[in-house]
């Protein structure tokens, strides 16, 4: 079988021919993830929040920010349409999976990988507030900020990055790359970050 996935060197990868740079180590990754989980241990004492993964993408994160809470919480996981093998937002958002807890007078935290556009977490946020809960707040590791075509209150933040397509720790190009370590970016959009 084709490979689609190949690490070139230390610093690039080559998935589906292109090639992506590294951009965020695991280890940035690893200490900002552990900010946010201090945070909001320290905002949700003595509340219990459910943690709400949403799938595929924001999976490592989750786990990740989950081990860096210490307060008693729980997690439940909802599945959306994802891009497909696209790099740019359909902006077709279609729910795959509901979660299954009953978040009703619960403290909420939508936890997802990256907004781009912000349609996703908009269409996620309108459906979880029709349950009732006590709180809704999101977290999310990435903001594109410069795609956002809907404002969504974003209450815990990794990293603000520029409009790029990036992959690994969670995040895939075609369902490739998400057991990246790292996080790296398109080689020919590095030009926009220096
Ligand atoms: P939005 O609805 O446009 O905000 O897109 C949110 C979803 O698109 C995320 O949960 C990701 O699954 C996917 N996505 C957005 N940008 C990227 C990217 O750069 N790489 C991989 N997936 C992305």
């Amino acid at each position: 079988m084709e490979a689609t996935f190949l690490v070139h060197d230390e610093q690039t990868v080559i998935i589906r021919g292109e090639r992506f740079r590294k951009y965020l180590t695991a280890e940035t990754l690893k200490s900002r993830t552990k900010e946010l989980g201090a945070q909001i241990s320290a905002d949700y004492k003595g509340k219990k929040p459910i943690l709400i993964g949403v799938l595929n993408g924001a999976f490592i994160f989750l786990s990740d920010l989950m081990r860096s809470i210490d307060i008693d919480c729980e997690v439940d996981f909802m599945k959306l349409s994802s891009y497909g093998a696209n790099k740019i937002s359909s902006g077709d958002v279609k729910e795959l999976k509901r979660i299954d807890a009953d978040i009703k007078d619960r403290h909420v935290i939508v936890v997802e990988d990256i907004v781009d556009t912000g349609l996703s977490m908009d269409f996620i946020l309108s459906q979880m507030s029709e349950a009732g809960p006590a709180s809704l707040k999101t977290a999310t590791l990435l903001h594109k900020h410069e795609a956002t075509k809907v404002d969504v209150p974003l209450e815990y933040v990794g990293f603000k990055i520029t409009n790029l397509f990036v992959v690994g720790y969670g995040l895939d190009y075609g369902q490739v790359g998400r057991n990246l370590a790292d996080i790296y970016i398109l080689e020919d959009q590095m030009d926009q970050i220096q």
